[in-house]
């Protein structure tokens, strides 16, 4: 069995810069910590997005010192509230390919493919959809023909597809049709990963399957209707963890806070 840790949306905030009285960074790095610990046999992880709150230098270095600690490979792709440009400027060895952070990593005979859904530059706060442009397509339907019979798991921040949160169902991936219609012509295309949601969600879309995974910081409360982009909670932070065997692909989501040492497991509670 293998094992692929995902964390997705941290937003990352300068020094002395919450989101709702959390310190985002310091959530983040308890997340890792917990994932590396319970985990040190992952062999990736991966961060989908939204790594900082307003794509600052200032906020990817204090990032840096987590991934160049991180004893496991990290592949990382921007989200919305990233910039690329400030992003590699902190941390230049991250791959690309056609100045976009896409890249693919084979885990055995399952190939991983990170895209760049991030609609810019031009970089502004208040644009918030994905895009996958003729460019990043063109990447794409290359690096399926590449994986040949591996399967392959597709990481991005924007989901391809409305999960009934009308908010946030506007600020999706805006060229879906596209995008489907290409992945679905690739059978061997096991799972879609977002992120971008801030809320546990999965499902299918025209039969591929598809999982979210939600924030380690900040969470979107399951309001239909009427609601903002914007609309959050303090809920507890999460990460996932993949676990792949020849037949499946198996996803749980951990929320560490709940997860904590000092609450033994239920066995070794009962009486003697
Ligand atoms: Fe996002």
């Amino acid at each position: 069995m293998q094992k692929i840790l995902v964390f997705t949306d941290m937003h990352i905030r300068e020094a002395g810069q919450t989101i709702r009285d959390i310190e985002t960074l310091d959530r983040f790095a308890g997340g890792l910590e917990h994932a590396l610990r319970r985990h040190p046999d992952a062999e990736r992880i991966v961060l989908m997005g939204d790594l900082a709150n307003s794509g600052k230098i200032a906020e990817y270095e204090r990032l840096k010192p987590l991934l160049d600690a991180c004893p496991i490979p990290v592949s990382l792709m921007p989200g919305n509230h990233d910039n690329r440009d400030n992003l590699l400027a902190v941390l230049p060895d991250t791959p690309t390919s056609g100045g976009f952070l896409q890249t693919v990593a084979d885990a055995g005979d399952t190939r991983l493919i990170m895209l760049d859904t991030l609609d810019g530059p031009p970089y502004r706060n208040d644009h918030h959809s994905g895009v996958l442009c003729d460019d990043r397509m063109a990447w794409l339907r290359a690096a399926l023909d590449d994986a040949r019979d591996r399967r392959v798991l597709v990481f991005m921040h924007h989901p391809p597809v409305a999960v009934g949160l009308d908010g946030m169902d506007a600020i999706r991936l805006t060229n879906d049709r596209a995008f489907l219609d290409l992945v679905k012509s690739y059978p061997n295309v096991a799972h879609i990963f977002t992120g971008h949601l801030h809320r546990t969600v999965s499902g299918n879309v025209e039969g591929l399957g598809f999982t979210v995974v939600k924030s380690t910081a900040i969470q979107t409360p399951l309001v239909l209707e009427g609601q903002g982009a914007s609309m959050s909670t303090t809920g507890p932070g999460a990460y996932g963890l993949i676990l792949l065997t020849p037949q499946s692909v198996v996803i749980h989501t951990e929320d560490f806070q709940m997860a904590g040492e000092d609450v033994p497991p239920y066995r070794d509670a009962l009486p003697e």
